[in-house]
């Protein structure tokens, strides 16, 4: 009787699928530390097979300088931090703690036998525009500066990379600024050795795109990019093309009109080509301008149709992914709606033609104005996604209509709303709402300690430099805890 047992515990092993990916999550690494590291890149460890992701390190407070930070992961979901792969130098012209450097990404050169780290180097006021090189010997660094130049001696801001994983050449993919003479983006050979951009192989003319990144499937390229709006994120596009030569389709959005593509921006994008299937990862920046050292990272699958030339990217609060196979499927959770909660105070059900069962809940104010959902739990920390509306963009306060986004002058991207579990007032989770547009719902992930059984999650406003208001709720989806 024990060997068929043995056998139905190895089969139910190789069944266990990879792991999940919560888009807009406060990641932490293995040390319990926020995944620190924005607008980066993907390399492969050429021993190991292991993913290391290199990014922009923000310490709280900080907007530049703080150097590129680099983690590594068997799964695209589990990090472990290495530090800083690039640190800054007091007094260095390039990479001092007052120095712009940005979007960094790092290939490795068969030539060398070094990872190349390439990215935007620039002094605080964006008046050089050029791009910096560093070698490591080892992926995670540390990486020894080398120059910052002009590709060819054309401004370069923006920066990306892409290797065609047909031909193995590499290609720097830049946008130059936004001086009139500038707003194109370069796509452009590097050397064989990737010490340098070679020639222009393609230039997007006048778009004014920036955040560039450009996928491969097996038919086509498709280049995506995002507007120009700082901070703030914008509808991103995509253009496709069956040769980096062109001639390339017009500017497509690749998500629905008005989400800002999640209230995201571009910059990175890999195929994963597993054993069953291959897939393509949009890795955007989801910003947040009042504190951008806990910007977050959203990393969605993308859904592409060659027949008809488009690019989707879809949203899923958690998918599973499997980066052997190439695998992934959203996980469903249970759905409560406003109208199951329990309003107090002046929260109030508003008839809204978007909202589910055509109502939302507004008026979340404070702790007083609240709205209460009854859940089921499991006795352990699972994941709740919270449906909003936050039509900042209209004006608010004392500003008149019309001044999309703005209040004073200072671009407003969220609300903030407090979470409290089972009344637990001690233990206040803070949820970030970022600005939607009007009759656009969006969705924010929590991951909450929950009893089993029966528990209560009460949803109020926090101040977010201006008031206590939160925004409107929808839903809330509460999902099982991820097996381990
Ligand atoms: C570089 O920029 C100059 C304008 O400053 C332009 O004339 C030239 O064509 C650009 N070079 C390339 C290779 O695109
Ligand atoms: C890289 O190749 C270029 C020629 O394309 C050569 O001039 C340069 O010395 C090489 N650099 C290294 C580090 O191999
Ligand atoms: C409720 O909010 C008020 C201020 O708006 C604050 O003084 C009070 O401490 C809060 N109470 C709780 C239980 O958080
Ligand atoms: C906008 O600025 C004015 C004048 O400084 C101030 O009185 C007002 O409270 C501000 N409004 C908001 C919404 O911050």
């Amino acid at each position: 009787m024990i060997v068929p047992i043995v056998a139905i515990v190895l089969a139910v092993a190789t069944l266990v699928s990879g792991k999940w990916i919560v888009p807009g999550a406060r990641w932490r690494d293995t040390n319990g530390n926020i995944f620190n590291a924005h607008t980066g890149g993907l390399c492969v460890d050429q021993d190991s097979g292991r993913f290391y992701w290199f990014g922009e390190h923000k310490a709280e407070g900080q907007v530049e300088g703080g150097g590129i930070s680099v983690y590594s992961s068997d799964d695209l979901a589990t990090w472990t931090s290495h530090g800083l792969a690039l640190k800054p130098v007091k007094g260095h012209e390039w990479i001092s703690p007052d120095s712009v450097i940005q979007r960094p990404k790092v290939i490795y050169s068969k030539e060398t036998k070094k990872y190349h780290m390439w990215w935007h180097a620039d002094d605080s006021k964006y008046s050089k525009l050029l791009q910096g090189l560093a070698t490591a010997d080892n992926i995670a660094g540390p990486y020894t500066f080398q120059s910052a130049t002009s590709p060819l001696g054309n401004w370069s801001q923006d920066f990306g990379a892409f290797t065609d994983y047909k031909t193995g050449h590499s290609y720097a993919l830049y946008s130059n600024g936004d001086r009139v003479e500038g707003r194109d983006v370069y796509v452009s050979k590097f050397n064989s050795n990737l010490t340098a951009v070679e020639e222009v192989t393609f230039r997007f003319n006048k778009y004014d795109f920036e955040a560039p990144t450009i996928l491969q499937t097996e038919k086509s390229y498709f280049a995506l990019m995002s507007h120009k709006t700082g901070y703030r994120p914008n509808n991103v596009v995509a253009m496709r093309a069956d040769k980096l030569e062109g001639p390339w389709s017009q500017p497509f959005f690749v998500s629905p009109a008005y989400t800002r593509t999640f209230s995201t921006q571009s910059g990175f994008s890999w195929r994963i080509e597993g054993t069953k299937k291959t897939t393509h990862l949009y890795m955007g920046d989801q910003w947040d301008m009042r504190s951008l050292w806990e910007s977050r990272n959203v990393w969605l699958p993308i859904e592409i149709n060659e027949r008809d030339g488009s690019l989707k990217v879809v949203w899923h609060d958690i998918y599973d992914l499997d980066v052997k196979t190439g695998e992934w499927s959203p996980i469903k959770g249970k759905t409560y709606t406003s109208k199951r909660g329990k309003l107090a105070g002046d929260a109030f059900l508003q008839e809204a033609t978007f909202g589910s069962h055509n109502v939302i809940a507004t008026g979340i104010y404070g702790n007083q104005s609240t709205i209460t959902f009854e859940v089921d739990g499991q006795g352990e920390d699972q994941w709740i996604s919270f449906y909003h509306q936050n039509i900042d963009d209209m004006g608010y306060g004392d500003q008149p209509m019309g001044q999309p986004d703005r209040i004073n002058g200072t671009w407003q991207l969220r609300r903030i709303s407090s979470v409290v579990v089972n009344g637990d007032t001690d233990n206040v989770h803070t949820l970030y709402q970022k600005d939607t547009h009007k009759g656009i719902i969006l969705s924010t992930p929590l991951l909450l300690p929950l009893k089993r059984g029966r528990n209560t999650i009460t949803i109020g406003g926090l101040y977010n430099g201006v008031d206590y208001k939160g925004a409107d709720l929808d839903r809330i989806v509460v999902y099982l805890p991820e097996a381990r």
